[in-house]
């Protein structure tokens, strides 16, 4: 248990201070730019940025991307993201309640919907624990901990090489996550973690009765780099740099996705760094972006600088949509504005 707080405390000090970025910025999202409107024949006050996902109402399409609980500087910075979920209405995971489930004493740090209670709230496990005795039971924990609306599970095979000691068992988990598909009430949405889902995959977790696909693509925060970072020897050092850029960039998997599943829920994240690629994620077929390293640095600045970047973010969607003539998120995925520059 001290072990597992100990990881999350890591986890945190080494995003926000190392250089656990991708070394090369391939998100695809540079690869593509909008059309420009002149003459866009709106009222900037009243372009329209809400949209519902899984039939609930958000302000805007993002998402605070799945990311800590179990300490207590996760629990401040669990407060200050789900105040500014609040306000704007956004939605919000939480990282791996594993730890909650495990030790209850630190489920507080995780419970949030009394502070957002308008707010789309997402509880998280990796789906490999599953693997590791985790059934029904622990899932419905998770989500009890958060009043959640949904489950996120999570797929992590390269940070589980990597990672000293970790879960690598990932045999017979697609048959695991379709039970559970079917056992639980609330949805079950599957992400990744920075590495991307490919349209095949999609097709056998959409086969298995997930909600919703969150590609978590490549280009943002590397876990490779992060258990790098973390690693008890160098063999585990030189692996994590190795596949430092591993992974399917982020607009790739959402355009092959998309392509084969006009209508399932998709949320665009991995490396999205402003509300501009946001709205390129959004007009290339996701219903949300998530950001998870942009939100840790602002909330664990300051509420204001958290306030400050999601009004920014939103500002930035709101400038897409007025400069490309388009009125609402739904006109913007329609439209045919965003290019592949070839
Ligand atoms: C500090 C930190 C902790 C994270 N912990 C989790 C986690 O517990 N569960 C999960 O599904 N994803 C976790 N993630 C991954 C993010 O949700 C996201 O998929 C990934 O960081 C890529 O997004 P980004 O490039 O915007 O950071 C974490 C990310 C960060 C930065």
């Amino acid at each position: 248990m001290a072990n597992t707080q100990t990881r999350k405390a890591d986890h945190l000090r080494i995003c926000l201070e190392e250089d656990v970025q991708f070394n090369q910025l391939n998100t695809g999202f540079n690869y593509y730019r909008f059309t420009h409107c002149c003459l866009p024949e709106l009222n900037l006050n009243e372009v329209d940025l809400t949209t519902t996902f899984l039939g609930k109402k958000l302000g805007a399409p993002l998402l605070i991307s799945s990311m800590t609980g179990g300490t207590q500087q996760a629990k401040i910075i669990n407060t200050r993201l789900a105040e500014v979920a609040q306000n704007y209405r956004l939605a919000m995971g939480v990282g791996s309640q594993r730890i909650a489930v495990e030790n209850p004493d630190v489920a507080h740090t995780f419970a949030v919907r009394s502070l957002a209670p308008d707010a789309v709230l997402f509880a998280n496990l990796g789906a490999v624990q599953l693997n590791y005795t985790y059934g029904i039971e622990q899932c419905l924990q998770a989500v009890d901990i958060l009043e959640a609306d949904a489950l996120i599970l999570h797929l992590n095979p390269l940070q589980e090489c990597i990672q000293p000691h970790g879960d690598t068992n990932f045999k017979g988990l697609l048959d695991k996550i379709d039970r559970l598909c079917q056992q639980l009430e609330i949805p079950v949405i599957v992400k990744e973690v920075g590495n991307g889902i490919s349209a095949a995959m999609a097709k056998k977790l959409i086969e298995a009765g997930v909600a919703a696909i969150d590609v978590a693509g490549a280009g943002g925060t590397s876990w490779a780099k992060v258990e790098s970072e973390r690693a008890e020897n160098n063999l585990q050092r030189r692996l994590g740099k190795t596949f430092a850029d591993w992974g399917i960039p982020t607009a790739e998997c959402i355009v092959s996705i998309r392509q084969q599943y006009p209508h399932i829920p998709l949320i665009a994240s991995g490396g999205l760094r402003d509300g501009l690629e946001v709205a390129k994620a959004i007009a290339l077929g996701a219903d949300l972006a998530g950001m998870a390293f942009p939100f840790l640095q602002a909330a664990s600045e300051s509420p204001q600088a958290l306030d400050e970047l999601v009004r920014l973010s939103l500002a930035e969607v709101e400038t897409v949509l007025f400069c490309t003539g388009n009125a609402n998120l739904s006109e913007l995925r329609q439209s045919r504005m965003l290019k592949k520059i070839t």
